[in-house]
């Protein structure tokens, strides 16, 4: 159980969130990139990332992969791991932001409802949500880590899109498609990116 914490009270610092925006001459909030393993969410994160650095913008990139190294190395795969994994993640997302910085979190993320939990931790507008729309064909046939293989073989149970759900977000600020015969790379759907968040300011 999380809900613990009793007698516990908020200390507030007096550096704040404006203060250190102001510093870093940029807004801080949360790119949530959703998608099927192997959408392509974190070579899109990390293209996002290398684009806002040569803009001179800082972001830091959480990616499911990575984070299940280390913060979440205690957590499989069902139901209720995913939903610690993402709410653990969203958390964390938030204190970047509040640090100042550009959040970019990749991962599956198969619960409408998880997501919208790390939605409603930050303020209005600063939660984009970014939704990889690849079909599972297309992922299946790319299978860069074999696990698609894996699973079909029954090697992998619960895995996402063969035995365990993916649910399509519903109101996504974003969604990248990559378009049959246009071929867009990775650093065409970030440049998509950067602009939708030039638009927003
Ligand atoms: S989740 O659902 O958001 O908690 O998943 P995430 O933290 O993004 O981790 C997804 C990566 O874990 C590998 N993997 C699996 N994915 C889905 N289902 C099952 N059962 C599974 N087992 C291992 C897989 O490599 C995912 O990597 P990506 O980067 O998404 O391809």
């Amino acid at each position: 159980t999380h809900g613990n914490s009793t007698n516990i009270l908020w200390h507030d610092c007096n550096v704040n969130k404006t203060d250190r925006q102001q510093l870093l001459q940029q807004k801080g909030c949360v790119i949530w990139i959703t998608g099927l393993s192997g959408s392509g969410k974190s070579t899109v994160a990390c293209a996002l990332s290398r684009s806002l650095y040569a803009r001179g913008k800082l972001a830091y990139v959480l990616d499911g992969d990575n984070v299940r190294h280390g913060l979440n190395s205690d957590l499989g795969f069902i139901a209720e791991d995913r939903a610690e994994n993402i709410r653990r993640v969203g958390e964390v997302a938030k204190l970047f932001a509040d640090a100042g910085v550009i959040c970019i979190a990749s991962l599956i993320s198969p619960y409408r409802r998880d997501r919208d939990t790390c939605r409603s931790l930050l303020p209005e507008g600063d939660f984009i949500e970014v939704f990889m729309d690849v079909p599972l064909d297309v992922c299946e046939s790319r299978d860069p880590k074999g696990l698609y293989k894996l699973a079909r073989a029954k090697k992998i149970t619960g895995f996402t899109g063969i035995d365990d759900p993916y649910e399509v977000p519903l109101k996504a600020e974003v969604v990248l498609q990559q378009k049959v015969g246009l071929r867009e790379s990775p650093a065409d759907l970030a440049e998509a990116l950067i602009s939708f968040l030039e638009e927003k300011g």
